[in-house]
């Protein structure tokens, strides 16, 4: 058995990757699949769908690669974090459509629980702040909404899980209800300290406990697959959220390192070890990985649009056919226009954390055009970015993600990581292989195969394509961050 097979269940599309045991890519195969938005600041995914394109390119990348299941020697699952299912225990049956991550449907009670004064005792314990982006209060709103579910859940008839427990729950025919300490990190309802599930927490959200999955380390047993929907049984290994399986694919196992992935948001993280750093500038501290019982945390900033910025100027404006047209129409902007782009289509993420806030633009003149937008759009991108570093580095301290690591989609754009660094005023390091997210997962499950080396073996494997070093000049640099700034406040203001 020497390949591994890594499932990467994402916000806007479901990717299978098959790894040899060297972590080389061997086949893939990704599936798009519907968003439903049916109120402002609403996100729902349908979890049948969720589901069908997990299995349906996980067989697609099997059979791409000629080999049979019996040759796969386990599976890695990795997902989009936070988006939260209710089921059914005895038919597996999801109750409503997925909340998703971006969607803000809880704003009201994040403030309410705010302002009963319960944001530092929940920071404290879980991490996270008080906003709709984290499982616990989506899960509150379907146990009130959802007719009948909250006496189905304190019999114990429910499930919850956020996307990974949906895809074993599924995996393995309904036999195994777990989570992973990273996924379980994002639910708000999880002591990240002690690692266990917090029931002042869940008391306070009015959460039956019943409904929880058990927690597991990243690499650990998950159970067999039905053996009917591969031809074989396969194990399931590994299991991350996408952001931390990046972290590992992108081997930032020492403190200090850093990572950024440009998928439908973009997240940094830090490595900050064993210890748990609170943030004093609105980011998140995280579980980053946990092997054998330990943890090792992370800093975080999360925002909520960066690659979903060029799909709204696809599907939305209708300015580009294909999100690899946004570089090249970039490239023609005016450079004496100064068009700004805030993309808070979903409301503002770290460091801001404003879920009324919707998207803005300044700057329009008679002469802005399609080409103006698209660079706006990138650079919005960098911006926001820039925005997490001055946090992380205000945490921290400056030796601290002195390089940013990049991966996802947006990180292929030679302009976009040029302009990254030219605004960081900091070397930006694009590795070899961006498919960090899938081989992170991939690596947690052939760690506890035995098919992979510990993490302190595997970090030199790393290879760099290619380092952008910053080339605007400090004054330009410092002129644009200032608007950027500007037009966040206003679109703070507006809101
Ligand atoms: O926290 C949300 C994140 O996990 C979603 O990731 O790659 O779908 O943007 P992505």
């Amino acid at each position: 058995m020497t390949h591994i097979l890594a499932i990467d269940q994402g916000t806007t599309s479901s990717r299978a990757i098959l790894f040899d045991a060297s972590l080389k890519v061997i086949s893939s195969a990704q599936e798009e699949f519907r968003q439903h938005f049916p109120a402002s600041g609403w996100v729902e995914h349908d979890p049948a769908d969720l589901w069908a394109t997990a299995a349906a390119t996980a067989r697609a990348a099997i059979e791409r690669a000629g080999i049979g299941a019996a040759s796969i020697a386990a599976i890695g699952i990795t997902n989009q974090r936070e988006t939260t299912l209710l089921w059914d225990r005895a038919t597996g049956r999801a109750l409503h459509n997925a909340i998703v991550w971006q969607d803000r449907r809880t704003a009201d009670m994040c403030e309410r629980l705010k302002a009963e004064g319960h944001e530092a005792m929940i920071s404290a314990r879980t991490g996270l702040l008080l906003d709709p982006y984290f499982s616990g209060t989506k899960l509150a709103w379907l146990l009130d909404n959802v007719e009948g579910a909250r006496s189905r859940a304190e019999a114990g008839e429910l499930a919850f899980g956020t996307v990974d427990s949906w895809l074993i729950w599924n995996l393995t025919g309904g036999k195994v209800h777990a989570t992973d300490a990273t996924n379980a990190a994002r639910t708000l309802l999880y002591n990240i300290a002690e690692n266990r599930w917090d029931e002042d927490i869940c008391k306070l959200l009015d959460i039956p406990m019943q409904l929880l999955p058990e927690v597991r380390d990243c690499a650990a047993d998950y159970g067999m697959t039905r053996a009917d929907l591969f031809g074989h049984e396969i194990p399931i290994l590994g299991v991350a959220g996408d952001q931390q399986a990046a972290t590992v694919g992108q081997a930032c196992f020492q403190p200090g390192m850093m990572k950024s992935t440009y998928g439908t948001g973009c997240f940094a993280l830090l490595n900050t070890g064993p210890d748990m750093v609170p943030s004093k500038n609105r980011l998140l501290t995280t579980i980053a990985y946990r092997l054998n019982g330990q943890t090792t945390y992370a800093l975080e900033g999360s925002i909520f649009i960066a690659g979903a910025v060029v799909q709204w100027l696809r599907d939305g404006l209708k300015i580009i056919r294909t999100a690899s047209e946004t570089q090249p129409l970039a490239q023609k902007a005016d450079p004496l226009q100064d068009v700004v782009m805030v993309p808070a289509f979903t409301g503002l993420g770290a460091p801001y954390w404003r879920p009324d806030c919707r998207g803005a633009i300044f700057g329009l003149t008679r002469n802005s055009g399609p080409a103006e937008f698209a660079r706006a759009a990138l650079e919005s991108v960098g911006y926001q970015t820039r925005d997490l570093l001055e946090a992380m580095r205000a945490d921290w301290g400056s030796a601290g993600g002195a390089v940013l690591r990049v991966d996802g989609g947006m990180a292929a754009s030679d302009w976009s990581m040029q302009f990254l660094s030219d605004i960081l005023g900091a070397p930006v390091d694009r590795p070899k292989v961006t498919e960090t997210t899938a081989q992170g997962a991939a690596y947690l499950a052939g760690l506890q195969a035995g098919l992979c080396p510990p993490p302190d073996q595997i970090s030199g494997q790393w290879a760099l394509d290619r380092r952008f070093e910053p080339k605007m000049d400090d004054s330009l640099r410092q002129a644009k961050y200032a608007r950027w700034k500007k037009a966040v406040a206003a679109t703070m203001e507006a809101a």
